[in-house]
């Protein structure tokens, strides 16, 4: 069988590109996302004009997680961990090139036929003109014009989210039916699949949505491996391509259940371990906690492990040992890191006896419940859920087994009520008491998420906020940390507090929905305590964190920052008392 990964750098390679490491999954210098979301996201800084140690024209595979997917993992085609095959020209060729190479590739490597080709191209928009070279150059290498749609901005303009370089794109689809090629490409007829993207960055779009254009013309496309060897081998679910294939026969084995009728459960244990696998070996070293990615890395592995007990497995057993296993056979060639196999298990099977405690204390309370009553009503769904984490499917489940009726209305009912309770408590939380309002405690509040920010970039990243409190006179500040602080390290973090101080930044407040909080990267610790609507408060591009406020407008406003005192907290955790003067 081909490999497509090696064929795909090969033939780049030998159009002059260079073929760079994949980055790891959680971004190196880049607190703007929790992982990495597409292969461009690592060359940002080259793709905005800084020179790349290998030249112009470069190309990878990259591992990519994308989130906002979540839900609709267990379907034919999504996949929370992806690579995306990519190659960049930065400054260097453009449109014309660009669109050669891809067509080169599918129909002389990978052999596809014309005929089953069709492309979007920018419409244009009153300030970017329609997109004619791309166009013209698709229809001299053979593509019709009836297989040309023409599309806006939703479709055809592709940026990383705001602050990043952008530009217009053509993006190619394949006819993924054994139906006759209709002779009009019709985009939204989902027989036509996209598989690559081609974006011509010419652009830089700011926070605040102003487009302005790039000191040079580059060329960023990515193509998703799953999607386009399921196409090579023509299967119309992902998970029956090589890739996934023999880790779903090991599922089946382990379940004794066939695929077939149990599709949803099976993938989400092949996707979600999977990934778990990739954010556990990264170097980032995330482990499974309730904050940021260490609650991506949690979710996952329990949404696995709900999904394994609902396929009838063991959950006891090594099951999840196994898939991860032969995930790692599969991938350590061409990633390492994956090498270090029982540190992965390891972190599994730890998070797996974490979350099969915190069920055991729910099916005692459940048993205990059921002595007193016969049905389960919303109140004590609820109450399970609330109290010992027992997922609402999880009730319904184990109500089954003694047919029982889950009052599962009542439970949401209960569930939206204790959404808007919470809403109001957090609002009222704010404003009252627990939380001074006073003008100095508002600026220790700001001079918080500074400190924070601070500890990040002077003891590392993984650095975050384990417990604050703010009076009138100073701040206190409770972070993980294996050392008490040089003197070094401590003037370090006063420095750059008090440059960030005497640099004037605004300090930027935004509403969003929990999810978005996730995505966008911000430090969320205890999410699932706040209400749908959270507040992120933005300072530079240094700092990115839910939270209630109150804050000052801008730091300038602060005064000068001084560690008064730094000592140990509790096992492996430090405190921190500062004082503005
Ligand atoms: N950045 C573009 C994408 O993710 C092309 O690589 O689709």
């Amino acid at each position: 069988m081909m490999n497509i990964r090696e064929e795909y750098i090969k033939y780049f390679e030998n159009k002059g590109h260079r073929q760079i490491p994949s980055s790891p999954i959680v971004p190196e210098n880049d607190p703007t996302v929790l992982f990495n979301t597409a292969g461009m996201q690592p060359l940002i800084p080259y793709l905005m004009g800084q020179k790349h140690p290998y030249g112009k024209r470069l190309c990878d595979y990259q591992k990519c997680v994308r989130l906002t997917d979540l839900e609709e993992i267990g379907d034919k085609t999504h996949h929370t961990f992806f690579e995306m095959l990519g190659n960049w020209s930065l400054g260097d060729y453009f449109k014309e090139e660009s669109i050669s190479y891809s067509f080169e590739f599918l129909t002389k490597v990978l052999n596809i036929p014309v005929e089953k080709l069709a492309v979007t191209v920018f419409k244009g928009d009153d300030k970017i003109p329609k997109d004619e070279v791309s166009a013209k150059t698709w229809m001299d290498l053979g593509i019709k014009r009836e297989k040309i749609a023409y599309l806006g901005k939703e479709d055809n303009f592709w940026s990383a989210g705001d602050a990043s370089p952008c530009g217009p794109d053509t993006e190619i689809f394949y006819f993924r039916s054994d139906e006759e090629v209709p002779s009009k490409f019709d985009p939204s007829d989902d027989r036509w699949v996209e598989i690559w993207n081609n974006v011509f960055m010419e652009y830089y779009i700011d926070e605040k949505g102003k487009v302005s254009e790039l000191s040079q013309k580059n060329v960023d496309t990515g193509m998703g491996l799953e999607r386009i060897v399921s196409v090579i081998e023509n299967v119309d679910d992902n998970y029956q391509s090589s890739i996934w294939k023999d880790v779903i026969d090991l599922i089946c084995e382990i379940s004794s259940k066939p695929y077939e009728g149990n599709e949803k459960a099976m993938r989400i244990i092949a996707d979600h371990i999977r990934t778990a696998t990739f954010i556990s070996a990264d170097p980032a070293k995330i482990k499974p906690s309730n904050t940021d990615r260490g609650y991506i890395l949690r979710r996952l592995i329990r949404r696995s492990i709900r999904y394994a007990k609902e396929l009838g497995i063991d959950i006891n057993s090594d099951y999840d040992k196994k898939v991860s296993s032969i995930i790692i056979d599969k991938y350590e060639k061409y990633y390492p890191e994956l090498k270090d196999r029982d540190y992965i298990f390891n972190i599994l099977k730890e998070e797996k006896q974490k979350f099969s405690k915190t069920l055991e204390k729910g099916l005692r309370e459940f048993e205990k419940i059921l002595k007193h009553s016969n049905d389960i009503t919303g109140d004590i769904a609820f109450k399970l859920y609330d109290t010992y984490g027992f997922p609402i499917e999880l009730t319904i489940e184990e109500a089954k087994r003694r047919n029982l009726k889950v009052d599962e209305k009542g439970f949401h009912e209960r569930f939206k009520n204790h959404q808007e309770k919470s809403r109001t408590a957090s609002k009222g939380m704010f404003k009252g008491g627990l939380l001074g309002h006073s003008e100095i405690e508002t600026k220790y509040h700001t001079a918080t998420h500074l400190l924070n920010a601070a500890l990040k970039q002077v003891i590392g990243n993984e650095s975050c906020q384990l417990g604050s409190n703010i009076n009138t006179e100073r701040l206190r500040f409770d972070f993980p940390c294996d050392h008490k602080l040089t003197d070094e390290e401590k003037i370090k973090v006063e420095n750059l507090v008090n440059r960030w101080i005497e640099e004037d930044i605004p300090v930027i407040k935004k509403q969003m929905s929990k999810k978005e909080a996730l995505l966008s990267g911000a430090e969320c610790r205890f999410i699932e305590k706040y209400p749908d609507i959270v507040t992120v408060y933005y300072i530079g591009d240094f700092s990115k964190e839910l939270c209630g406020g109150p804050h000052v407008k801008s730091t300038g406003k602060l005064g000068h920052f001084k560690i008064k005192k730094e000592q140990s907290s509790s096992s492996g955790v430090r405190r921190i008392k500062a004082i503005l003067e």
